[in-house]
């Protein structure tokens, strides 16, 4: 496998700290541009990392950071804007993305991977609908012949230090009664080891030849379901309440005024789809991935499922 000089933007987060470390055992060498060095102060440990404060929506900054890298890894993402209207998604989600694209051409940086989401472009959020600009522009430079890109549709990812499952317990944790919001919405959980497993595989390849991978775990939950089995999991005694859509809705307007948006309106829409894979790309690159409730007990504490133990039983 040829070793790669791999920049990767968004790095600090979730999904960068288990990339990042991956591909530093894969034998890249990783720099991890932040907006602010101290959030990225746990990887500068791993060996073949560089963290590199930079300001990616300054042009001219972020094609000298590109410069000597032979691709981007684009991770950066926002569930919710400070204010309203859409402008901090299209910001987050299409200028930097073109940006991206054009540093890339000027320091003749030829690959780069697009994290976007499963029904990116689909549905009426800003998330959804900039998500789906962003990768327009990414399939704009492959067809250009600008770059040689691909793109990763993630449901929600899992993972011990994921924001999803984490968040919810803490919420079970503190309230006796959990109200949901779209509850029946449809969920396939993909494991972090798996999203990064994807990568490492698309990056081995060479050739990232302007594909779009659909990533999603192996169990469809409804999210009332993953929620009450999360409280079964943590042995607590809450109850999960689903609200219907009216109230859902209601729910999400009243929490675009919560500092910080722990959910909103923008939210509540981008639930009225199922975030389930039509092509699961897992498949296609020979991945077989992990459903949640075969693999989050191992840290969350309760009963391992059956993949796993048929894993154990054969010493892997
Ligand atoms: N986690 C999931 O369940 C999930 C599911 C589907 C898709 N995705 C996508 O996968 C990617 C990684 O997800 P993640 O969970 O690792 O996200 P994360 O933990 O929130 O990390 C994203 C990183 O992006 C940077 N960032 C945040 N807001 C920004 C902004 N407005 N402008 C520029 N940079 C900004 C931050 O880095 P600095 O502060 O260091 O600059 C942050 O560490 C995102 O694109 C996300 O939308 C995630």
């Amino acid at each position: 496998m040829s070793k790669k000089k791999i920049f990767i933007l968004g790095g600090s987060g979730f999904v960068g700290g288990h990339l990042v470390r991956r591909l530093s055992a894969d034998g890249h060498q990783v720099t991890v541009a932040t907006r602010y060095a101290p959030a990225a102060r746990h990887l500068a440990i791993v060996p073949g990392v560089r963290i590199l404060q930079c300001r990616p929506y300054d042009l001219e900054s972020l094609t000298a950071a590109v410069e000597g890298h032979d691709m981007v890894i684009n991770l950066v993402g926002i569930l919710n804007e400070r204010g309203f209207g859409g402008k901090g998604f299209r910001r987050a989600h299409v200028e930097l993305v073109e940006k991206i694209i054009i540093a890339c051409e000027a320091a003749r940086v030829a690959q780069m991977i697009q994290m976007s989401s499963i029904n990116a472009g689909e549905g009426s959020s800003h998330y959804l609908v900039t998500r789906g600009q962003g990768e327009e522009l990414v399939r704009q430079a492959q067809s250009n012949g600008l770059m040689d890109t691909a793109i990763f549709r993630p449901s929600t990812i899992f993972g011990p230090d994921d924001s999803f499952l984490n968040r919810f317990a803490t919420l079970l944790k503190i309230s006796p009664v959990l109200p949901l919001a779209r509850p029946t919405a449809r969920f396939a959980p993909v494991y972090v080891g798996d999203v990064v497993e994807a990568f490492s595989r698309v990056i081995a390849a060479g050739q990232l030849a302007g594909e779009t991978y659909e990533l999603c775990g192996s169990e469809v939950w409804s999210l009332k379901e993953l929620v009450a089995w999360l409280r079964d999991q943590l042995g607590l005694k809450r109850l999960v309440v689903g609200l219907p859509d009216p109230i859902g809705r209601l729910q999400g307007l009243t929490f675009n005024l919560v500092p910080g948006k722990p959910f909103s309106s923008d939210n509540f829409k981008s639930l009225l789809l199922d975030s389930v894979c039509v092509d699961n790309g897992f498949l296609r690159l020979g991945i077989e991935p992990w459903g949640m409730g075969e693999l989050a007990p191992t840290w969350l504490g309760g009963k391992s499922g059956g993949k796993l133990q048929a894993s154990r039983d054969q010493g892997d």
